[in-house]
């Protein structure tokens, strides 16, 4: 019988073509084995059954095939939090976490506010902030029905489907239920360009409603800023993740059409890039 070893070079080989070769590899074997990434190696020479080494083949060939490793094991974590994830939804990217970070800073741990996460998708943003803030009460808004089903279950495994309120609606629209202390999203930025150069993994797998924004990647920015604005309550925050060089020209959409709302601050990631828009109304 193989061992652990055998099949972890077979399988790393096998995914040659694809992102991240051998983490793939360890995290689906390690996924079949039911044990841990580290297992697999430590017990490298210990043999593999039949069933699992083929059960490991197919996990393998679907990764082969460019589908991410997140829609395969149907989870990803998120802030140290385990969320499902379904091809319905976009799978939690770290830059996201920008906006649990800051929301920590602007309010204490007792506190109640009120806030909504709009384009919700698996519901990262709104579960993430009322676990951390156990008074806290969200509206998670999304456009597709299927992305709110995944982010109603991600509520309930993590306890806080009592303190969110899932809504099927257009946060370019004018927005229920609020007014609203903040409000977090994370809308679809990527340019036209940007998606037709991006890797399979991402064009073939994520829904595109999810991710793509126009021509400038600003569409959706420009169309929920007078919705979200008119929803904030004087003094309540925006959070809203943006592409990585779109923190000026979403500054001058605001000088020009909101100039009484100021001031607009970027927030940055290590490496310099634009990543997250905040203001206060
Ligand atoms: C970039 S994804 C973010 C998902 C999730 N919040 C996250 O950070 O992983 C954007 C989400 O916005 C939703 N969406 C796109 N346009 C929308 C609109 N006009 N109104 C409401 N939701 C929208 C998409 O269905 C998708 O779930």
């Amino acid at each position: 019988m193989p061992t652990r070893l055998d099949i972890l070079r077979e399988s790393e080989a096998r995914l040659a073509g694809v992102d991240s070769p051998r983490l793939s590899a360890q995290l689906l074997m390690a996924e079949v084995l039911g044990c841990s990434t580290a297992a697999v190696y430590l017990d490298r020479d210990r043999e593999v059954a039949p069933d699992q080494a083929a059960r490991i083949a197919e996990l393998v060939a679907r990764r082969a095939g460019g589908e991410p490793v997140a829609y395969i094991l149907g989870r990803r974590e998120f802030y140290g939090l385990e969320f499902e994830v379904a091809p319905a939804v976009l799978i939690p990217r770290p830059e996201t976490e920008h906006i649990v970070e800051r929301v920590e800073t602007l309010f204490a741990r007792e506190s109640a506010f009120h806030f909504a996460d709009l384009g919700t998708g698996s519901g990262i943003l709104a579960v993430t902030i009322a676990t951390l803030f156990p008074h806290a009460k969200a509206v998670a808004m999304d456009l597709s029905e299927p992305a709110l089903e995944v982010a109603r279950r991600n509520a309930a495994r993590h306890g806080v489907a009592d303190r969110i309120r899932f809504v099927r609606g257009d946060f370019t629209r004018p927005l229920p239920h609020g007014p609203y202390d903040l409000i977090v999203t994370n809308p679809p930025y990527v340019t036209e360009r940007e998606m037709a150069e991006a890797s399979p993994e991402v064009t073939a797998f994520e829904p595109a409603s999810a991710l793509v924004s126009g021509e400038d990647g600003l569409d959706h920015v420009r169309a929920m800023l007078g919705p979200v604005l008119d929803a904030l309550r004087p003094g309540g925050a925006l959070l809203m993740e943006v592409g990585w060089r779109h923190g000026e020209p979403i500054k001058k959409i605001m000088s020009r059409d909101f100039p009484e709302i100021g001031p607009v601050s970027i927030i940055r990631d290590l490496a310099g890039y634009d990543r997250v828009v905040f203001l206060r109304k």
